[in-house]
């Protein structure tokens, strides 16, 4: 975490962590990324598209949020390569999955993908996918 110094007008120094973020995506229709830019401007942090950089180095970052479509059940076949290869310890991470299944089946879905990787997953589908939407708001606000 850097430290950022704010002097209060008697002079104090305060000393404050701040957590930086990363918002790491794979998309192939377009919805993961609107909703992974939307976001990375909501909370000024970086974005990076996997298709262009598979494998971006996370060594500076406390908290990576991971995004990506979900295709037959699964996770984007990138997201799970970067994944597996990047050093992801002791990091904050938090997954979001833009996908069609809501109701009690996207439950089950969430929670398959919860339990293969073990980040916290949210869900955006239909009309939540259009930022800015509550519901991704409410993720933002979350963080
Ligand atoms: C080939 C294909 C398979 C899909 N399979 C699923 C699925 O199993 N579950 C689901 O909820 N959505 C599924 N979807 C819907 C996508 O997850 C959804 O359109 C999502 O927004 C795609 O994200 P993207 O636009 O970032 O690629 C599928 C879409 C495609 C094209």
């Amino acid at each position: 975490m850097s430290p950022l110094m704010f002097y209060t007008r008697s002079g104090i120094a305060l000393r404050v962590n701040a957590v930086k973020t990363i918002v790491i995506f794979a998309s192939k229709l377009g919805s993961t990324r609107r909703v992974a830019e939307y976001i990375a401007g909501k909370i000024g942090s970086e974005f990076i598209d996997l298709k262009k950089n598979p494998a971006p180095d996370v060594s500076g970052f406390d908290r990576i949020i991971l995004g990506t479509g979900v295709y037959v059940g699964s996770i984007s076949k990138r997201m799970i390569a970067f994944i597996k290869n990047a050093d992801l310890s002791g990091k904050d991470v938090r997954m979001f999955v833009c996908c069609m299944l809501k109701g009690e089946n996207g439950d089950e879905q969430l929670r398959q993908i919860n339990d293969k990787y073990g980040f916290p997953v949210v869900s955006f589908y239909g009309k939540n996918k259009e930022p800015p939407s509550v519901t991704i708001d409410e993720f933002v606000a979350s963080l």
